[in-house]
């Protein structure tokens, strides 16, 4: 009963086949209540899912996964859907991005060893992104994905809040005094109120709009809240597109190109997206074999201006987007700068997709002539201290102090930063230069969330907002300040950030991409003698093999076996 076309279908290997194995796919498929007709012959549709009532963000994507079948059936396919691993930020410790890549290694497995022809990719949470795509440019069926959409805007006192970036103040104003610890935990339920993930330009929208830039979506999906109806319809037209992509062959590696790359750079950089960009479009560029460096984001992103009014880098929230016409308006205004070549998934490119694209609220999305910052792009800074490089997210930095020479106050763990942080000994002023070691991918390990340090609250007190930060950590997409961050190589394996000491002068001036440590060769190389490397004491496990094989910041922090890819064959038989 197949025709040419079915033929081809590698879903056949499995469903295809006579004799015993045939017997074997197809026997305990049937279990489920699928009649043979509905999947013999048929291209199959994975749907790869993320849901975990541990991933919070991702809450509701058993309801959006139904969409996505309801398309699959309505265009002719068979879908399948199947869980991976889930990272939810806020919840799993000691960060999420120590388990990314362990976690795109289930993506990528599942998908190569079921019997699926393309796959559709449920993302939310910051890392349910980068892991999927990342899992599934490994094997490189058709692919394409279905963000599930930010939180409507949080709303507290009679004002709007975001996601992340209001936990920061609040902490500050709690720890001051001037927040109550009963208002602090009434905001909890004001700040994330609907499903869906943070509702600033934080992570995971970060990510969203990565992968519609990309060219991995439908247009105008990224914006969209989780809880609206429209977020629904999309998931059906995913589900939809799916099938058609497995007709005409649309493997992930014909979207994924160099192009493709340069306009996910320059659209991050208008939207003020967060700098965990840098490391998973590494990451994904690596897997699927484009050569991509940290360079790029600042020769592509950094001349880029802000258009977009959204925490941490302006005011508004996700929600607000979407009603000012959402990320096709931003393509639109760019797309001189964008390049043409690159395709989407319905086969356009992103600038045809958005040709029609109206802006509804200027105060939210800035046309192009009256932008919010002129250069609001990742910098990328170099020097003896970052010989790899360090990234700032300029946008949500303090003009003033993007040129700053300062006397350094070092951490060299982060439980002594905690530890000594508020103590009013402490020999730290405003012009300061707050230092925290051993926080890349091996030290801490897994390279967290926390070079955003909180400032001393004396200095607070003071009035001062703000005052340069450099480590080898990340920053939560929702955060902001002068923070230099992903110094590369990282401080537990000699880098020179390991080898700074109290009172040493540092050097750093964003515009003319320069951090450096102003303490002679010859000291340095008597301090790197002496260094010794922490002992974390990891001895087994996943974190022991992560140590060994996680890459530097600036090669995307991804396991060195990881890079590259395998392709969709399976040559043996599972019986
Ligand atoms: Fe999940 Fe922010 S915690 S997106
Ligand atoms: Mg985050």
């Amino acid at each position: 009963m197949q025709d040419q076309n079915t033929k081809k279908l590698r879903s056949q290997d499995w469903f295809g086949k006579t004799g015993k194995d045939g017997f074997i796919y197809r026997s305990w498929i049937k279990n489920q209540g699928y009649p043979a007709h509905q999947f013999k012959g048929k291209p199959v549709i994975g749907i790869c899912n993320t849901w975990s009532e541990t991933t919070p963000c991702n809450g509701h994507f058993r309801e959006i996964a139904q969409f996505v079948k309801n398309g699959i059936y309505e265009a002719g396919g068979f879908p399948l859907e199947f869980p991976v691993m889930s990272l939810g930020e806020t919840i799993i410790r000691p960060t999420a991005m120590l388990y990314r890549n362990l976690a795109s290694m289930t993506v990528e497995e599942s998908i190569r060893g079921n019997p699926f022809d393309a796959v559709v990719l449920l993302t939310g949470c910051d890392k349910t992104t980068p892991s999927l795509v990342m899992g599934a440019a490994s094997v490189g069926l058709p692919t394409i994905v279905v963000p599930g959409g930010p939180m409507l805007n949080g709303r507290f006192q009679g004002k709007a809040i975001g996601s992340g970036t209001d936990v920061w103040r609040f902490a500050d104003d709690f720890r001051t005094g001037k927040m109550s610890a009963e208002e602090f935990e009434e905001a909890e339920a004001c700040m994330s109120r609907s499903a869906g993930h943070c509702s600033t330009m934080g992570t995971a929208s970060t990510m969203a709009v990565m992968c519609e830039a990309l060219g991995l979506t439908l247009p105008g999906i990224s914006a969209i809240p989780a809880v609206d109806s429209r977020k629904k319809m999309l998931a059906h037209m995913t589900g939809m597109r799916a099938v058609e992509m497995v007709k005409e062959d649309l493997t992930i590696d014909k979207i994924l190109t160099k192009e493709a790359f340069e306009n996910a750079i320059k659209i991050n950089a208008a939207v003020g997206g967060s700098t965990n960009l840098i490391l998973h479009l590494l990451a994904i560029a690596k897997r699927i074999g484009v050569d991509l460096n940290l360079e790029d984001f600042d020769r592509l992103g950094s001349y880029i201006p802000l258009l977009l009014n959204l925490m941490p880098s302006g005011k508004y929230l996700m929600e607000d987007f979407y009603y000012a016409g959402g990320l096709p308006v931003v393509i639109k205004e760019l797309s001189a700068e964008l390049r043409p070549e690159a395709i989407s998934v319905n086969g356009k490119s992103i600038i045809e997709n958005s040709a029609k694209a109206r802006n509804w609220n200027e105060e939210v999305i800035s046309p192009l002539a009256k932008p919010l910052k002129d250069h609001a792009g990742i910098t990328v800074v170099k020097g003896n201290l970052a010989e790899n490089g360090a990234v700032i997210k300029i946008s949500a930095a303090s003009e003033h102090l993007l040129k700053h020479r300062g006397k350094a106050v070092v951490f060299e763990t982060i439980e002594d930063y905690h530890t000594r942080i508020d103590d009013p000994n402490l020999d730290i002023d405003k012009d300061s230069i707050m230092v925290l070691k051993n926080v890349g991918p091996k030290g801490y390990p897994g390279m967290p969330e926390v070079g955003n340090m909180a400032l001393p609250k004396k200095l607070i007190d003071q009035g001062v907002t703000d005052m340069v930060r450099i480590s080898d950590a990340r920053m939560s997409g929702t955060a902001y300040g002068t923070v230099f961050l992903h110094v590369s190589p990282e401080s537990a394996i000699g880098g020179t950030l390991g080898l700074v000491e109290n009172g040493d002068y540092i050097y750093v001036d964003v515009k003319n991409k320069i951090i450096n440590l102003d303490v002679s060769d010859t000291v340095l190389a008597e301090r790197r003698a002496n260094w010794k490397p922490l002992d974390l004491g990891y001895g087994r496990g996943h974190n022991q093999m992560y140590i060994q094989h996680v890459n530097q910041a600036h090669e995307g922090a991804d396991f060195d076996f990881l890079v590259g890819n395998s392709g969709s064959k399976v040559s043996r038989e599972s019986h």
